[in-house]
């Protein structure tokens, strides 16, 4: 079964918990949470309070997309603030493997994030380590971005490597996700995708969810 996770960076932040309860009510599981450090991305988000605040009101997967400088730094502060997956990009810890033991050792799951145009290489050798590999779709930093079309092939080739290794590694997509691209890209191989922009902006988000989540469960 295909995942779709909401981000909730497009969210209206005064009616957050309502549109988060109405994602629920359409089966959702997984909340994407985008930490922007302002650094590693032009951007700035919300830090751990945002998920501690949310924390008791559900007990959705908490996936922490941290897009920030010295992630390994502040693992612990997410992990206590109620996330389940932590993922940092390749491209911001230099000794990716030891980060991602800290993550474990906080009892959480750790997850590995490209960017556009970082190789998969990046991760081949820690694989068996890693939970998850999220594949950017669009350089980070903001909501409502344009599908990079170069994803598709990546999501491919990493389908492939996960399973001829016989890994469980999952496949998350990020970025430009919307009810024109999902099917596609979910046949791609991915097991879990993001979707901001054009969830948040549907008129009704509870048959948004559940129409989104038919489309990527739907053979193509
Ligand atoms: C981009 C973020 C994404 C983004 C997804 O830096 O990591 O999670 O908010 O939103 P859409 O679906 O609007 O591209
Ligand atoms: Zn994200």
């Amino acid at each position: 079964m295909k995942i779709i996770a909401p981000s909730v960076l497009t969210a209206d932040l005064w009616n957050m918990s309502s549109q988060i309860e109405a994602f629920e009510k359409g089966g959702c599981s997984w909340l994407h949470l985008d930490i922007m450090d302002g650094h590693f991305v032009p951007n700035i988000s919300f830090g751990p309070m945002l998920l501690r605040s949310l924390r008791p009101m559900t007990e959705m997967c908490f996936d922490a997309h941290l897009m920030i400088e010295n992630p390994e730094d502040y693992v612990d502060a997410f992990a206590a603030a109620g996330a389940d997956m932590i993922t940092v990009h390749a491209e911001a810890c230099v000794h990716l493997h030891r980060t991602l033991q800290i993550i474990k050792k906080s009892g959480k799951k750790c997850g590995v994030a490209l960017n556009p145009s970082t190789p998969l290489a990046a991760v081949e050798e820690i694989l068996p380590v890693c939970d998850m590999i999220l594949i950017m779709s669009v350089n980070p930093g903001f909501g409502g971005q344009s599908f990079i079309d170069l994803a598709e092939d990546k999501i491919k080739r990493l389908r492939k490597m996960i399973d001829d290794r016989g890994l469980h590694t999952l496949i998350e997509v990020d970025g430009g996700i919307n009810f024109d691209n999902v099917q596609r890209v979910a046949a791609c191989g991915a097991d879990i995708l993001v979707s901001g922009n054009a969830l948040f902006s549907a008129h009704d988000l509870t048959s948004a969810f559940k129409d989104m989540t038919k489309l990527a469960n739907q053979e193509v």
